[in-house]
């Protein structure tokens, strides 16, 4: 999936001599800038939503620093990054992990793949309807509450997914728990009913300390509290069946996904199960095809027309020519405020690289740091460092057109207000006699709007972001879909754990402070 090296090395030498341009100087220039700089993906709207029949967002990236020559550049890089050729690999089931030899098949999960690809995916899919459907009907006993218990890419899209969508009633009460500090499982454990609790194992790898160690737990739980088969409520989601069958999960309860789907690309197989556990079938098929919008949209435009390409150049832009060593992100909506730390594993584990395909040490900065909150909040809390700060940060702001909550419609009009006067001030700036008091402006930011926060928004956001991440890789020439920057503190935890490690002296004097080895 690598393009031509020194095809790629001229682009960017030419993406570093152009001009730049200001924010204001770009909407001088082009009176058209916010309908030429505006993208629109739309998908089939729910039944019963509040929009109409063809729902969809907006991605306003006038605010962005892409002037008409920095965008002919950065097509340039894509065609020498074999941006069109990588694309096609990617969902025509090509080798696009090649560190571990793999395709990366998530798209065929909401239909765009190889007709191979999303007929195993369908298939996944119906038993996964089958198994929801034995519960709702009673074949684990009267279920109630699920504890589902992941982590990382096998608990972020689950517990982001179900706190959007289940603002009005959950069908089953679901709690995402991931971490090992015993803590986060006591509070599950609270507030659920051991008698009418299904515990959820969501690990790709079903190898992952953190949830084996909470599910031997969890099933403690339920046989301490009189639950006489707590096997038998235990359900499995992972891509190795048969390590959870060795487990003890019963084969009929195992719900596999594909090797070729990564942990943070996953919420869209099996792992998403606890999300149809709480929406329902129809909601989560909602979702999938809010995300299958996008795959079209991503496969089918070309150039800058292509909105989570076009994303990844006003990134590149910001990271590689300007610095930026961050970007924030925004949502306006309080059911997405789980989003941000959803996009941080997507974006950091993914693109968090040092070489590139093919080994050699990269020639710029990689991801930037995804961070961000919910607005208003962070309105009062990280913005003054946005608007006076010495850092530049690009920033995106996500916002529903129509309102979450059923109080006076001020809430929702004084939301959508803020959200968009803060993209408005970091690009104005305000001059003064007190240096204090002046904004120096110039400042970009990205305008997300979806018609309305239901399912489909959902799937569409997330799959905008793995295009988006898709896109960085390829302009970078790293291979988004590896992780093994997380393997070696893992080894030394075990090393830790069986005190037969070679340790450095910082890491001995805290181990005997702490009591371990
Ligand atoms: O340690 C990182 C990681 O491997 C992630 O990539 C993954 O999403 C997470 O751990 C959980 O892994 P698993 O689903 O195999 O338990």
């Amino acid at each position: 999936m690598s393009g031509s090296g020194e095809a790629m090395t001229a682009a960017w030498t030419a993406l570093r001599g152009l001009p730049q341009h200001s924010l204001a100087d770009l909407f001088a220039a082009d009176a058209q800038r916010p309908q030429a700089m505006t993208r629109h993906i739309a998908w089939p709207a729910a039944p019963g939503g509040q929009s109409d029949a063809q729902a969809g967002m907006l991605i306003d990236f006038s605010k962005t620093h892409l002037g008409e020559d920095t965008l002919t550049a950065f097509e340039a890089l894509a065609d020498a990054a074999g941006f069109d050729a990588a694309r096609e690999a990617l969902f025509g089931g090509g080798i696009v992990n090649t560190t571990e030899g793999r395709a990366a098949t998530h798209g065929a999960l909401r239909g765009s793949g190889t007709p191979a690809a999303v007929e195993e995916a369908e298939a996944l899919l119906a038993r996964m309807g089958m198994l929801l459907e034995a519960i709702h009907e009673g074949a684990l006993g009267e279920i109630k509450h699920c504890i589902a218990i992941g982590i990382g890419g096998s608990a972020l899209g689950p517990a982001l997914a179900i706190d959007a969508l289940t603002r009005d009633l959950a069908l089953v009460d679901v709690h995402v728990v991931s971490n090992i500090d015993g803590l986060a499982l006591e509070a599950a454990f609270r507030a659920c009913d051991p008698a009418t609790t299904l515990i959820a194992l969501a690990s790709k790898t079903f190898t992952t300390t953190e949830t084996m160690t909470n599910a031997a737990s969890a099933l403690k739980w339920l046989a301490d509290n009189g639950v006489e088969d707590p096997g038998g409520r235990v359900i499995a989601l992972t891509a190795a069946p048969e390590k959870a069958v060795e487990w003890g999960v019963d084969e009929t309860r195992v719900l596999p996904f594909p090797e070729s789907v990564g942990g943070r690309y996953s919420l869209f197989s099996s792992i998403g199960f606890p999300v149809a556990l709480a929406v329902g079938m129809d909601e989560f098929a909602h979702m999938l095809a809010g995300a299958k919008a996008v795959d079209d949209h991503f496969r089918d435009t070309n150039a800058r027309a292509n909105a989570p390409l076009l994303a990844a150049f006003a990134d590149q832009y910001y990271t590689r020519l300007k610095g930026c060593q961050t970007r924030a992100v925004f949502a306006y909506d309080e059911r997405l405020k789980l989003l941000p730390d959803y996009l941080q594993q997507l974006e950091m584990e993914s693109n968090g690289k040092s070489v590139t395909q093919g080994g050699a040490p990269v020639d710029g900065p990689t991801a930037a740091v995804t961070w961000g909150g919910v607005g208003t909040d962070a309105q009062h809390a990280v913005f003054q460092l946005l608007h006076q700060g010495t850092h530049l940060i690009p920033v995106d702001f996500i916002a529903s057109i129509a309102p979450g909550d059923d109080l006076d419609p001020a809430h929702h009009r004084i939301l959508l207000m803020n959200c968009l006067a803060q993209g408005a001030a970091l690009m104005a700036g305000k001059t003064s006699d007190d240096p204090a008091r002046a904004y120096p402006g110039d400042r970009p930011s990205t305008t997300f709007l979806v018609d309305d926060c239901d399912a489909a928004a959902l799937g569409a956001l997330i799959a905008f972001h793995e295009h988006r991440t898709f896109a960085n890789a390829v302009l970078m020439g790293i291979n988004p879909f590896d992780q093994f920057g997380v393997e070696l503190g893992k080894a030394i935890a075990k090393q830790i754990e069986s005190g037969e490690g070679d340790f450095d002296a910082s890491t001995k004097a805290l181990m005997a402070a702490a009591g371990l080895g």
